[in-house]
C-alpha cells in the first residue's frame, strides 16, 4: 500500500516521488546544461543524486564572469556520522575544488537539542564537536573554509534576530507544519538557519551562494530566498541544489539509522564486512544458477549504488560492474566484496585524518 509522501525538515512519511516534489515546491529539474557544466564534479552531483536546483545556473554564469560564489551547508550534530551525512559535504567540498570558492558550514547544535526529545544539551555540543573532526577530515581547503557551531558562535544570534522579527508565527506555522505540543524552540530555529544561509552574505557583502541540501530543507530555502530580498536586507536570493535521500543499506528510502541500515565512519573494517553482507540489499536471484541465468538488477542492489554514488568515481569501471552484474556474470557477494574493499579504504583514510583533525580544529572554527 502506498502511504501519502509527507515531507517537513523534521519529517519523512510515505513514498517519495521527487517528480511531484519538484512541481509542488516550484523548482527546477537539473537541465543537461547544467549537467556539461557540473561533469567534473563528485558523482552524487553528476549522476543524479541531485536532481533539482534553485538558480543554481545564475550561480554558475556568476563564476563564470569572475564574480563572487560561496557555497554553505550545515550539519544537525544528532548522532555519530554515517556515509549517508555526508552527501552535502561531499558535494560542497567538489564545488569549492572546481570552482575555488568558500565553503561556510553551519552546525546546528541547537536545533537538534531542540528537536530530539532524549538529546541533553552536553551530548549536543559533544556530538557537534565529533562532527566537526569528521567534516573537516573531508579535506576542505583551509583559510577557504569556515566552520561554526550555534552554541559557541553565539554572535550568530544577531543575525537570526534581524530575520525573526520578518518571519510571522502563522508562516513558520505552515512552512514548517509546526504543532502546537512543539516547544518554542522549533519556531524560533527557522531565523536561525536562515540566519545560517544568509551567512556568507553578512560576511563577505551580497552575492551568490549556493546551499546543497536534501529536498525535506527546502522549506528553509524559500524562506531565506523571501527574506534576502525583503525590505530590511539587499542580499541575492541564495541558490539551492537539491538531493534525493540516499538509500539505507536495507534499501529503506529514508534516513533512519536503525540496527545495520548505516555504515558509520567510526566503523571498523569487520563492522562493515558484517554489515553489508548481512544487511546490503541485494539486487541478485535467489540462487547461483538462477542468478547466472537472469543477472541481477543493479537499479535496485544498494551495493551497486553505493558504488555509483559514492565509491566509484571512473565510469567505465562502473559501467563494466553495472553490465556483468545484469548479465549475471557478477554474483551479488563478489559485487559486496568490491563495496566492502572501496569503503573500507575510505574509512581508512579517513579515521586518519580525523585523528589529525583534532590539531586543525581552530584554524576551521568561527568563534
Ligand atoms: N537542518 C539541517 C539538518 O538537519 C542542518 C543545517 C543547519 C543546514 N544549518 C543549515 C543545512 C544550513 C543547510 C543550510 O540536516
Amino acid at each position: 500500500m502506498t502511504k501519502e509522501m509527507k515531507i517537513t525538515p523534521w519529517e519523512v512519511e510515505g513514498d517519495v516521488d521527487y517528480g511531484k516534489l519538484v512541481k509542488e515546491f516550484g523548482t527546477s529539474p537539473i537541465s543537461d546544461k547544467i549537467r556539461k557544466k557540473i561533469e567534473k564534479c563528485h558523482p552524487l552531483l553528476r549522476r543524479g543524486i541531485y536532481f533539482s536546483h534553485r538558480d543554481f545556473d545564475k550561480w554558475l554564469e556568476a563564476h563564470e564572469k569572475g564574480k563572487r560564489v560561496s557555497v554553505i551547508t550545515g550539519r544537525g550534530p544528532s548522532e555519530k556520522m554515517h556515509l549517508g551525512h555526508l552527501v552535502p559535504f561531499l558535494v560542497a567540498k567538489s564545488l569549492q575544488e572546481e570552482f575555488n570558492c568558500e565553503v561556510f558550514i553551519p552546525v546546528s547544535d541547537d536545533e537538534k537539542f531542540y528537536v530530539k526529545e532524549n538529546l541533553n544539551f552536553e551530548s549536543s555540543m559533544k556530538f557537534s564537536e565529533d562532527n566537526i573532526l569528521d567534516l573537516i577530515a573531508l579535506g576542505f581547503k583551509q583559510g577557504k573554509t569556515f566552520i561554526f557551531e550555534d552554541f559557541v558562535y553565539t554572535d550568530i544570534y544577531k543575525y537570526a534576530a534581524r530575520i525573526a522579527k520578518r518571519i510571522t508565527y502563522s508562516e513558520a506555522k505552515a512552512v514548517f507544519g509546526l504543532k502546537p505540543e512543539n516547544n518554542i524552540g522549533w519556531s524560533f530555529y527557522p531565523a536561525m538557519q536562515a540566519a545560517h544561509i544568509l551567512f556568507p552574505q553578512f560576511m563577505r557583502g551580497k552575492h551568490i551562494s549556493v546551499v546543497p541540501v536534501g529536498i525535506d530543507q527546502d522549506p528553509f530555502i524559500r524562506l531565506t530566498r523571501d527574506i534576502a530580498t525583503g525590505k530590511d536586507f539587499n542580499f541575492e536570493k541564495p541558490a539551492a541544489l537539491h538531493a534525493k535521500f540516499v538509500p539505507s543499506l536495507t534499501g529503506d528510502a529514508k534516513m533512519s539509522s536503525s540496527e545495520g541500515s548505516q555504515i558509520f565512519l567510526s566503523d571498523t573494517e569487520k563492522e562493515v564486512e558484517n554489515k553489508i553482507k548481512k544487511y546490503a540489499f541485494s539486487g541478485g536471484q535467489n540462487t547461483i544458477e538462477e542468478h547466472r541465468k537472469h543477472g541481477g538488477n543493479p537499479e535496485k542492489d544498494v551495493s551497486f549504488q553505493y558504488l555509483k554514488f559514492f565509491f566509484e568515481p571512473n565510469d567505465e569501471k562502473l559501467k563494466k560492474i553495472h553490465d556483468d552484474y545484469k548479465s549475471g556474470k557478477l554474483l551479488t557477494s563478489e559485487l559486496k566484496q568490491i563495496l566492502i574493499e572501496k569503503i573500507n579504504a575510505f574509512l581508512k583514510e579517513h579515521q586518519e585524518k580525523k585523528r589529525l583533525a583534532k590539531k586543525q580544529v581552530e584554524k576551521f572554527l568561527i568563534r
